[in-house]
């Protein structure tokens, strides 16, 4: 199928797209680089018509905007919409998504963005969200139920984008049968709140049998988000903290106000929920679409996989543990050393905390099943963790 990769209402490039195996077969034309997903820029600068790690990537880049293939419980998600694999849904809506404003239009077509755009027009999610986030649910008979942006959201957990009030929520699960992620989202959102942190604001939900967590859209129709992976991929990889101090120019370099401020933000609440996540896709920025500025670091997102989540033992507390500094998984007391000045941080606005974290984990307690003995330990790590980011402020 000939096509036009569109950003918004820019024309990117034409290509034929091959819709049986997904992969683009031709570039035909380059329109527009500079509005082309941030990651392929790099390997442009090669492009030729015959040899072509552009033209690869292009379709890499594209499979890549799927439902992951390590997504917890895809076969049963793929079962449930009728099909067997996740990249069948790419084009059901063009590759509309929630987080960008990227899509591919039919050549001949003159439908328009605004025509069909995520932001503006409803989708139907029941079936989806359904078929993604209750254990139990039927086969999708209805064909609208494929042409939603739940398409294309990255990420392990069972997820379904909903609308509420005319808002764009993202609903995410736990992992298998671990129920924490929302808490630990919501626990997150406490601290951000508190110490200022500019964050994506997280509630607690129940759908069904089960608790989720919920949050509001941080993309408008104008903005898309661009993960630290693609920015850094064309960057040399040293070690973790030249990574760090490179990634922080880049966005100073681009105009983006108080960049170093925002990312050790990031790395002080990773430290207080000893965050062991904060790969590469887990963080990155805003950029306007129309004008290609970079507007601003995200807020933080993605906090789940946090208090030593995978590692809970009733017979034994454990309390050390790792976190991501770019590609290195080191101990939180080395990461935090990235932060310049840590004594702008106000402990105090946090210390009762971990009371409030008991009370909302107590308040759930009935539908989760996490022990007393559970919520006393997650409690006393968060307070070992304050405890110990006070000694740091009080050190330095
Ligand atoms: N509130 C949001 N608004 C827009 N895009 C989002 C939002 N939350 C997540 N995303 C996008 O969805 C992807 C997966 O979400 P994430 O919270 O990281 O899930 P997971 O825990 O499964 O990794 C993110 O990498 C980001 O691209
Ligand atoms: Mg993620």
């Amino acid at each position: 199928m000939k096509c036009v990769l569109m950003n918004k209402n820019t024309e990117v490039l034409i290509a034929d797209y091959n819709s049986v195996s997904k992969f683009f077969d031709k570039i035909i034309e380059v329109k527009n680089i500079d509005y082309a997903p941030y990651i392929l820029k790099s390997f442009y600068e090669e492009f030729d018509f015959d040899n072509n790690p552009f033209r690869t990537n292009l379709s890499e880049w594209f499979k890549g905007r799927g439902i992951p293939s390590w997504r917890d419980k895809l076969d049963l998600l793929l079962h449930r919409l009728d099909i067997t694999t996740p990249s069948e849904l790419l084009d059901k809506a063009f590759g509309l998504s929630l987080s960008d404003q990227y899509w591919l239009k039919p050549y001949d077509s003159n439908i328009k963005y605004d025509d069909i755009n995520f932001f503006d027009h409803d989708f139907d999610y029941s079936e989806f969200l359904e078929a993604s986030l209750s254990l139990n649910s039927k086969t999708i008979k209805k064909e609208e139920s494929l042409k939603t942006p739940n398409n294309t959201t990255d990420g392990m957990l069972k997820k379904a984008w909903i609308i509420e009030d005319n808002i764009r929520y993202l609903l995410k699960g736990g992992y298998k049968n671990e129920i924490l992620q929302p808490f630990n989202e919501v626990l997150a959102t406490m601290i951000c709140e508190r110490l200022g942190f500019n964050h994506v604001p997280y509630t607690i939900d129940t759908y069904k049998d089960t608790v989720v967590s919920k949050c509001p859209c941080f993309i408008n129709k104008d903005t898309e988000f661009i993960t630290c992976y693609q920015i850094k991929n064309d960057m040399k990889r040293h070690d973790s903290n030249e990574d760090y101090e490179d990634y922080i120019k880049i966005l100073e370099e681009n105009g983006i106000k108080d960049a170093r401020i925002k990312l050790e933000n990031m790395y002080i609440l990773d430290f207080l929920i000893m965050n062991e996540d904060r790969h590469l896709n887990n963080f990155g920025i805003i950029r306007d679409v129309n004008t290609l500025k970079w507007l601003d670091v995200a807020p933080i997102f993605d906090n789940g996989q946090s208090l030593r989540i995978e590692y809970y033992d009733e017979e034994e507390l454990i309390i050390s543990g790792h976190g991501r500094l770019f590609y290195e998984v080191k101990p939180f007391e080395e990461i935090i050393k990235v932060v310049k000045n840590i004594k702008r941080i106000d402990i105090k606005k946090i210390e009762d905390l971990p009371h409030e974290f008991d009370e909302l984990l107590h308040k759930y307690q009935s539908i989760t099943g996490i022990s007393d003995k559970r919520i006393y330990r997650l409690c006393v790590l968060l307070q070992r963790q304050i405890n110990k980011l006070k000694r740091i402020i009080e050190n330095s």
